[in-house]
């Protein structure tokens, strides 16, 4: 028989103790501890590696991952290239944003021709129909399995072969001989485990589907971003349609590209012109809004940044930012006061990336302080300019990385000035558009601004 115990897990990160806490010492949160029961019985030794013996790094033979063509171009990019056989991957996100659609599309195109299995613990067939009617799939080696008892999962599983699996939520599912509710800690613990031997020892790729928390992470503990190959997170705010999935961890590419999508009624559309959408709306002629291309992964994203800088009427000025960092726009306002001898300390500083897009390199410092001087002094920017450079405390603009990148999406959109950093110019080098090398923050505001 085996021996039954009780421990008491943080629902929120997975920390395990042996009595009840009120506050968790692994996330810190409140009244997250719930007690569950766990079986002791031994885990069947799970091989997941085939050799045990070292073996010199010399004599391995490399080949190249097998990766399978998803069919959707943006969705490949972010695996790094396609799906790998036999990969483990989470897909998180909110509730609503569009994982059971992105899923499905996948399942309708993915270019494979064993057997596909979707599985769902949350919806009906008839739910699961309708949708894949509204998206067009007609897949015929695509099949649905309704069932949230993971050992039934299992069996069907050995039974039918497939080599893709999406198992819609990994929260919806449970094992019987584990008593705690699905959900549980140790109920996704072990689901994962037993879906990673799938994953392994039947080469079959996986995409587990799981929901967020409030804060933002992945319901139920960190265990499960562990044990994965790779997270992928599907976000965009309710109200917008637009779509951005990102890896959180990717064992077989880079974690900094990014896909984007926009919700439409016949589903996700894959947007390959990232930079179109976020310049879409873009008013002319306007005062306090520039673009600055931005690099998301190995892709230049131009972004439109707008600042309002309007005088306040409290005694305590506001300072908002959305998309941008608020501490590194207070080191940039700091700047702009101190050596600009800008009066800002009796404004209320708005700041906004445009399209729910969160830019967190340097690169954009620059395009932070001309959006906020030309909206302070009421001062437009010419349409056709681009911003670039790093500010320094000094009020110094220094180099950045990717400058022709960046400069060939810029002049593919149609910007024929770009305003640089002058260390990353060289001589003798043709640009795709005319650019203006700058060594100060007064010099880039001259520029754009003609003297300020
Ligand atoms: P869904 O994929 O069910 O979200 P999740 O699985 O992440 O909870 O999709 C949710 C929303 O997407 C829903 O509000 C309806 C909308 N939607 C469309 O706008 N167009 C479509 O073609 C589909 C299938 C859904
Ligand atoms: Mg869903």
């Amino acid at each position: 028989m085996a021996k039954e115990k009780s421990v008491f897990f943080c629902q929120e990160c997975g920390y395990e103790s042996a009595k009840w806490l009120g506050k968790c010492p692994g996330c810190g949160q409140w009244n997250t501890f719930v007690e569950e029961t766990i079986s002791k019985q031994k885990n069947e030794a799970v091989r997941l590696l085939p050799s045990s013996e070292p073996i010199g790094i010399r004599e391995i033979v490399y080949d190249d991952l097998l990766r399978i063509d998803t069919g959707i171009q943006e969705l490949n990019r972010v695996l790094g290239g396609g799906m790998v056989s036999g990969a483990l991957m989470l897909l998180a996100g909110d509730p609503g944003i569009g994982k059971s659609t992105l899923t499905m599309q996948v399942a309708g195109r993915i270019k494979l021709d064993t057997p596909i299995l979707y599985v769902s613990g949350e919806e009906s067939r008839q739910q699961l129909k309708m949708r894949a009617q509204r998206l067009g799939v007609e897949n015929e080696r695509l099949f649905i399995l309704t069932e949230n008892n993971l050992s039934t999962i299992e069996k069907q599983v050995k039974k039918f072969q497939p080599k893709f699996v999406i198992l819609d939520s990994i929260q919806t599912v449970y094992l019987p001989e584990i008593s705690s509710a699905p959900g549980s800690v140790s109920q996704l613990r072990e689901c994962t485990g037993r879906v990673l031997q799938w994953a392994k020892g039947l080469d079959i790729s996986i995409i587990l589907v799981g929901h967020v928390t409030k804060d933002g992470s992945v319901a139920g503990p960190r265990v499960l971003e562990h044990m994965v190959d790779a997270v992928l997170f599907f976000e965009g705010e309710r109200h917008n349609h637009f779509r951005i999935l990102r890896t959180l961890k990717n064992r077989f590419g880079s974690t900094n590209e990014i896909g984007v999508f926009e919700m439409q009624e016949r589903g996700l559309r894959e947007v390959h012109n990232p930079s179109e959408i976020f310049l879409s709306e873009r008013p002319q002629g306007a005062v306090g809004s520039v673009v600055v291309p931005c690099m998301e992964g190995s892709r230049p994203v131009l972004v439109e940044l707008q600042a309002l800088v309007a005088s306040s009427p409290y005694g305590q000025p506001r300072r908002m930012t959305n998309g941008v960092d608020f501490n590194r726009t207070a080191m940039l306002l700091a700047v702009l006061e101190k050596k600009m001898r800008l009066p800002l300390g009796n404004q209320d500083i708005y700041l906004n990336v445009v399209g729910g897009l969160k830019v967190d390199e340097p690169a954009i410092d620059l395009g932070v302080i001309v959006a906020l001087v030309s909206s302070m002094q009421n001062r437009p920017i010419l349409d056709d300019v681009i911003v670039l450079g790093e500010v320094g405390l000094t009020g110094e603009v220094r180099t950045i990385s990717f400058l022709e990148k960046r400069l060939i999406e810029a002049e593919k959109m149609g910007f024929h000035l770009a305003i640089v950093p002058k260390g990353n110019l060289k001589r003798e080098q043709q640009y795709p558009l005319e650019v203006r090398g700058v060594g100060s923050v007064a010099e880039a505001l001259k520029a754009i601004l003609g003297g300020a």
